[in-house]
């Protein structure tokens, strides 16, 4: 146990997260690997840069997995690091300096023979040294063949984002993993030495980039863009800069009036716009790598562009022009619907809002200006369809946002590894360029020529002892990473590798974790909300059930079921029309009941309780079904690790068996009060006869 500086925290087991520091078993692999590892010849640029880090963390991560110290030369040079003999590595080195690796890719190779054995890592700059250095670190934790490399890495998304929704006060907004590791009591924690290892985590999975505000910008944040703070947000953004990551604020678009009493945030009021460009001078003098700003304008309160009468593309504009000088960029979420819906109003359509807002502008944004998009058109839900606006602006720039918080996925009390999910939204076609326009190219820039795009997500931690409160729920915030840089990556792979950092690769812990992570959050769906219909959670929450939490409220979030039916009416013949805002082979697929999935089919429609789905039964059998199998299914997970007790230490395994035990509970409740809810609207009982609560 140690106490970390500061916090007074003490770290407990799964704080080193995936940065494992499980000693290798096997003698004889570390007496092969210590004439490698023994000897450590570094160049690098900048003595304070990432390619430092780089150092210090490969000479750690040798350390700790195999007990060698090793002997380090350290010298001014491009960005390279060989293991053993560097005379030997002198023709690949040459080799790699010739390869053109932009600033964040990187190559790795080993060669040579016996005594003159060598590996060598070979960065565009410093930040893809170290890249590289977690790469070879994943390798060595998960108990690769280190003798045969010849790796070569490119990003494929150049924004790889993570979005802090934390407060100042030190509260974490969907925050699920204890209090804010940045901010206490209205001050920033900067002695905190857990601001350096979650730099260091979120580095090693790739991530460059970070916005360290919440988006909703309260009257604290709303000054940290002022003297008053920034010096502080310098201080944060120095420990970021070291791990390669460029550091965000998110901003209060009235701010000018909550700052200096202006009577108007007007974006084309000149002396707003001069007072946003006084600010960018000032944020850039103290922050000169500054990324930009995070904004949630017109959104759930929070003031924007229409109180005068403009639009977003004004609005954003007026932003990016104050950062342009400095390659500021401003991030504009495009996260903007009526929150004050009638629920009696049934042609308002929430789902379409983000489309009808924002698609008609495309062309008017300047170049930095970036629209993040969330994943569906509600709001982060077990299952929805893709935003129908990705794609479809081929002049705005666009990055997708994902939320890595399980706000609706189990708040890290139950089990929903979210990369499957991630992964089919990123592999949706969206059609809108010709048949293989998937979300994937979009984000990554791919089908348009975006001059800056990627994927964002809203973090999971906090300063609970291992981060996410749920141990499981780190694959999560691993897993981002993993996607963010390389979208190709499979669940299995993400998950497998995850499994065997965090829980060794030499026992059977990891098998056992990475299938209960691949099949959760079909578990999740399956007994919860159902057939992508969403929303029946309790209001604010969004944890517990609560079918009809929702149903007679302002959200715009309905299910409409009674006594014949359920679902939502979103076709373009007789519902919202929602369906066509998609490319017309889409829409007509989710437009029709024999080619619209099943797991979408109360996304789109409104159908009977016997309605037959492709799978052959009937709605109300589907929810029967799926609910008592999901609570089935947690059950059989939790015997399954339960047989882990040798294999994973007491504290941690003690841990998540307390949690899956929430989880059983609440799956218990949420498949009775969904099957007693539908039994008593429908009238039409279970064919199996099983309990349900008339
Ligand atoms: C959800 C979430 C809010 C959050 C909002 C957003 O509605 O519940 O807490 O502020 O999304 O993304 O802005």
């Amino acid at each position: 146990m140690m106490r970390i500086k500061g916090v007074g925290l003490v770290k407990s087991r799964g704080y080193q997260a995936w940065l494992t520091e499980q000693r290798w078993e096997n003698g004889a692999r570390i007496e092969a690997v210590r004439p490698l590892f023994g000897r450590i010849t570094a160049a690098i640029e900048e003595e304070e840069g990432p390619g430092a880090s780089a150092i210090e963390e490969l000479a750690g991560g040798i350390a700790a997995q195999t007990g060698i110290r090793p002997e380090l030369t350290v010298k001014g040079g491009a960005s390279a690091i060989v293991l053993g003999d560097a005379g030997a590595a002198s023709a690949a080195l040459a080799a790699a300096a010739a390869d053109e690796l932009g600033e964040e890719g990187y190559l790795i190779q080993s060669g040579g023979e016996g005594s003159g054995r060598y590996i060598v890592l070979k960065g565009g700059s410093g930040r893809g040294l170290l890249y590289a250095v977690y790469h070879f670190l994943r390798l060595m934790g998960t108990g690769a063949e280190l003798a045969a490399l010849s790796l070569r890495e490119l990003p494929r998304n150049p924004l790889r984002m993570i979005d802090q929704w934390d407060n100042m006060d030190g509260s974490v907004e969907r925050g699920y993993s204890g209090r804010s590791i940045f901010y206490h009591d209205n001050r920033l924690l900067l002695e905190s030495e857990r601001i350096r290892d979650y730099a260091r985590l979120l580095a090693s999975v790739g991530i460059n980039a970070i916005a360290v505000n919440n988006v909703n910008v309260h009257r604290a944040e709303t000054r940290l863009i002022t003297p008053e703070y920034l010096p502080d947000v310098a201080r944060l953004a120095t420990v970021f800069r070291r791990y390669g990551i460029r550091l965000f604020l998110s901003v209060n678009y009235a701010a000018p009036m909550e700052l200096d009493g202006f009577a108007t945030a007007d974006p084309l009021d000149e002396g707003v716009r001069e007072w946003w460009r006084q600010r960018a001078a000032e944020v850039y003098r103290t922050i000169p790598d500054f990324g930009g700003f995070l904004v949630k304008a017109d959104s759930e309160n929070r003031p924007g562009p229409f109180t005068y009468g403009r639009d977003h593309a004004d609005g954003a504009n007026m932003l990016a022009e104050a950062l342009a000088p400095y390659g500021g960029l401003v991030l504009w979420r495009c996260f903007v619907y009526n929150c004050h819906q009638d629920w009696r109003d049934r042609s308002t359509d929430r789902a379409r809002a983000a489309y009808d807002h924002f698609r008609p502008l495309d062309g008017r944004f300047l170049d930095n200006v970036v629209l993040q998009i969330k994943n569906g058109p509600m709001d982060f839900q077990v299952r929805e369809p893709v935003s129908p606006l990705f794609g479809a602006m081929e002049r705005t720039n666009q990055m997708m946002e994902f939320q890595i918080a399980q706000e609706y996925t189990g708040q890290q009390r139950d089990v929903c590894f979210l990369v499957p999910q991630w992964k089919e939204v990123l592999n949706f076609d969206t059609h809108l360029s010709g048949e293989g326009s998937t979300v994937k190219r979009i984000a990554a820039g791919e089908v348009h020529p975006y001059k800056h795009s990627g994927l964002a997500a809203v973090s999971n931690i906090g300063n609970d002892g291992n981060w996410t409160g749920h141990h499981l729920a780190q694959a999560n915030l691993f897993g981002f990473g993993r996607l963010a840089w390389n979208p190709e990556l499979t669940s299995e792979e993400i998950a497998g590798e995850w499994s065997k950092l965090t829980f060794g690769c030499e026992g059977k812990a990891a098998s056992v974790i990475t299938r209960f992570l691949l099949d959760s959050w079909s578990i999740y769906e399956s007994y919860t909300a159902p057939l992508g219909v969403g929303w029946m959670v309790q209001p604010h929450y969004h944890y517990a059930v609560d079918v009809d939490g929702y149903e007679y409220s302002k959200w715009g979030t309905y299910h409409f079921a009674d006594c014949r039916g359920i679902g939502v009416d979103r076709t373009r013949s007789t519902g919202t029309g929602y369906a066509g805002q998609y490319a017309p082979a889409v829409a007509d697929r989710y437009d029709s009941l024999d080619t619209c999935p099943d797991n979408l089919l109360l996304f789109f429609h409104h159908v009977p309780y016997t309605h037959v789905l492709k799978s052959g039964k009937t709605v109300i059998q589907h929810i029967y079904d799926s609910h008592f199998e999901g609570v089935e299914r947690v059950e059989a997970a939790i015997r399954a690790i339960r047989q882990l007790e040798d294999d994973i230490d007491s504290a941690r395994f003690a841990e998540m068996l307390e949690r899956l035990g929430w989880q059983a509970d609440n799956a218990r409740q949420w498949r009775d009060v969904i099957n007693t809810y539908f039994y008593r609207k429908s009238g039409i009982p279970d064919e199996k006869g099983r309990p349900i609560y008339s």
